[in-house]
């Protein structure tokens, strides 16, 4: 794979959440313009990736993915350059199967033809899919299109979505920059919608299912917990918990909202710098569960200089009050050997969502939490 892309979990935007295949060249220009207007480019959103639906449902006579020409008349080129001139990056999607999800034509057999037809649109991310990869093997497919990325000689930092059925975080780490871990978001807190392998997922049954891989995760390798459905409905707190454990999780930050129409709630969330920070820090070291005891959910992060980051979600229905008492509990990370040692050490408090100081640790932390509500905080040396 292309090696120095995505050191930090990448930032973007992608269609198929509120979308799905209605998308066109005008929705696309739209967004690439409110990524300007509204900050996002400031808080570090990157990538604008247009997921299954982009093409025509045939290839042409020599084989060649063509965009869908009603809804990309000016074509992939054209649009790429209007998002380049923004400063921003341009994505797309396949699949390794003979078709997409949605009937689209896929890759298989194509692999260098379609490489090459990204790099000449200037294409500097790819989602690869994996529907209708009969007889496929999945480690296999991925490294065939890596390679005929690398072969094409743009860089292009590669998106696996094999949906976590054969365990990529223990095969990927040379193969991708991101693989997903689960088949896909809903939008909604704790939900299963559908059955069996058919299902969606809400935000902690996503959380719940792959906490046990975060040592595959690292700088340049990410475990991918799906693009985000933050301002795609539940409530602004459920949106909030939900910013705030993908970046815990340092799970790429793919926006899946409409922006165009999205709130001021939604955009003050979504471009939170510090929230943002914590997701973006250079270790790269996922964080995990410390307890979810009381109906709190708390999770710890360690960062850069020593500093932690720290989570608390308020699960219950009920706004409860947090009495966290430093002293009383050894908090370390077992993996990566990092220990935060409260006794010795005194740590500043900082809220990030609310963006102000709240002492340090020698004071037992106290704070009311709104149903399905976060407190999110950063814990650095005084
Ligand atoms: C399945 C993937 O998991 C989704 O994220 C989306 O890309 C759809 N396929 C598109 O058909």
């Amino acid at each position: 794979k292309f090696e120095g892309l995505a050191e930090t979990p990448p930032l973007g935007w992608n269609s198929w959440n509120t979308f799905a295949t209605d998308i066109n060249e005008e929705l696309v220009k739209g967004i690439a313009d409110k990524f300007i207007e509204l900050g996002l480019k400031d808080a570090g959103y990157e990538y604008i990736v247009l997921d299954d639906g982009w093409m025509a449902k045939e290839r042409d006579e020599n084989g060649n993915l063509i965009a869908d020409p009603i809804k990309f008349p000016s074509g992939m080129k054209a649009l790429a350059d209007y998002i380049h001139a923004k400063g921003l990056k341009f994505g797309l999607y396949n699949c390794a199967g003979s078709k997409t999800c949605a009937g689209y034509p896929g890759s298989r057999g194509f692999e260098y033809q379609d490489a090459r037809s990204y790099a000449s649109w200037d294409v500097d991310y790819l989602k690869y899919d994996w529907c209708n990869t009969e007889k496929l093997k999945a480690e296999g497919a991925y490294i065939t299109m890596r390679d005929a990325l690398k072969a094409a000689g743009r860089p292009v930092v590669f998106s696996i979505c094999e949906w976590g059925d054969n365990e990529p975080w223990k095969w990927a780490k040379d193969v991708g920059h991101a693989w997903r871990v689960t088949g896909d978001i809903i939008n909604c807190w704790d939900c299963e919608v559908g059955h069996g392998s058919w299902s969606s997922w809400g935000v902690w049954k996503i959380i719940n299912m792959r906490k046990n891989i975060r040592k595959y995760a690292g700088p340049g390798h990410w475990n991918d917990f799906d693009m985000m459905e933050v301002g795609n409905g539940m409530t602004d707190a459920e949106d909030r918990s939900h910013f705030a454990m993908w970046s815990m999780l340092s799970s790429p930050l793919i926006m899946g909202n409409d922006l165009r129409s999205a709130t001021k709630e939604t955009i003050k969330t979504l471009t939170n710098k510090e929230v943002i920070a914590i997701n973006q820090d250079k270790l790269g070291i996922q964080g995990f569960r410390f307890s979810n005891e009381d109906n709190f959910e708390i999770w710890l992060k360690p960062l850069e200089s020593n500093a932690w980051a720290m989570t608390f979600v308020n699960m219950s229905d009920e706004t409860q009050s947090l009495d966290f008492d430093w002293v009383k509990y050894n908090i370390g990370d077992d993996v990566n050997g990092k220990q935060m040692d409260v006794k010795n050490n005194t740590y500043k408090i900082r809220d990030l969502f609310n963006q102000k100081n709240l002492g340090n640790t020698s004071n037992k932390l106290n704070a009311e939490i709104g149903s399905h509500d976060v407190l999110m905080i950063k814990l650095s040396r005084l």
